[in-house]
């Protein structure tokens, strides 16, 4: 594909489906209502110490099913506890009370050393500012955590590689495969970012914020490849935005307010 195709091209609806196919994971399969949600969270409160004696209420009972291939969009007020929510379903804190099942493994009950292996296979993360190292290329980023893992052999990182070229043709990055962050721009960045989190085809993929660096085009074109990827991979998308003229791209949409849900 074109390098002069702007960070745009990635709305297009009419990727092939072989592209399509290439990515699909056995989660794909379970896209249907009755499948095992790929995230439970059942009344959730997380209190953060606050003063002396107070405790401030960051969530106050959170009850939410994502089941997969689902696109959902939280919104709400600064501090209303969107961030803490997904800290929560990430397994990084763990709630005062209630519980997190991520593709049907209760995270509140494993060990630290547990959650972070579940993580690390279930659960894609991207933040606001694409959080690429400076020093690798686009495809390295994605490569990465296979080669940091010991126990990868060879086959592994063979594998990892075809897959990471298939991810970054699927968002029209085939091109940039060998360029540093530097040599990108910033929807090109977060388009990195987007697929490197999709790498070990997690079950959930939680976002805070993707768009906050981008302009209004290449916020959209974000929100809507975030959509497509979504629906490709059969993933459970729970995206945290302030805009709100893209929701129209997303299943569902959830407001917090004061650490509450409200659909
Ligand atoms: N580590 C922490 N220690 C103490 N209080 C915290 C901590 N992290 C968040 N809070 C508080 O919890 C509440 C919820 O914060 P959170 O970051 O979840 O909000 P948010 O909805 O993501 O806001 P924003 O839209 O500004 O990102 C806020 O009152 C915040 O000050
Ligand atoms: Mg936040």
């Amino acid at each position: 594909m074109s390098t002069a195709a702007t960070d745009l091209r990635l709305t297009a609806a009419d990727e092939s489906s072989a592209d399509l196919d290439a990515l699909r994971t056995p989660a794909a399969a379970a896209a249907r209502p009755g499948a095992t949600p790929a995230l439970s969270v059942r009344d959730a409160v997380l209190e953060y110490p606050d003063g002396d004696n107070g405790v401030l209420r960051a969530l106050d009972g959170v009850s939410l099913d994502l089941l997969p291939g689902s696109y959902t969009a939280m919104v709400g007020p600064s501090g209303s506890g969107k961030s803490s929510l997904l800290a929560v379903a990430a397994g990084l804190i763990t709630p005062t009370s209630g519980t997190v099942t991520v593709a049907g493994r209760e995270i509140t009950g494993l060990t630290r050393g547990e959650r972070t292996a579940l993580r690390g296979k279930e659960i894609g993360m991207i933040f606001q500012q694409p959080n690429l190292i400076a020093s690798l290329t686009a495809r390295e980023q994605l490569e990465l955590t296979v080669h940091l893992d010991e126990d990868a052999t060879r086959a592994d990182k063979k594998a990892a590689r075809s897959r990471a070229m298939e991810l970054l043709e699927r968002v029209d990055l085939a091109g940039q495969a060998d360029q540093r962050p530097h040599q990108l721009s910033g929807g090109q960045r977060q388009r990195v970012n987007i697929v490197r989190a999709l790498m070990a085809s997690p079950a959930l993929l939680l976002v805070d914020e993707p768009t906050s660096a981008l302009d209004r085009e290449r916020s959209a074109a974000v929100v809507a490849l975030l959509g497509e990827l979504t629906r490709d991979a059969g993933v459970a998308t729970l995206m945290v935005t302030h805009d709100h003229e893209f929701l129209s791209a997303t299943d569902r949409t959830l407001t917090m307010v004061d650490g509450r849900l409200q659909d």
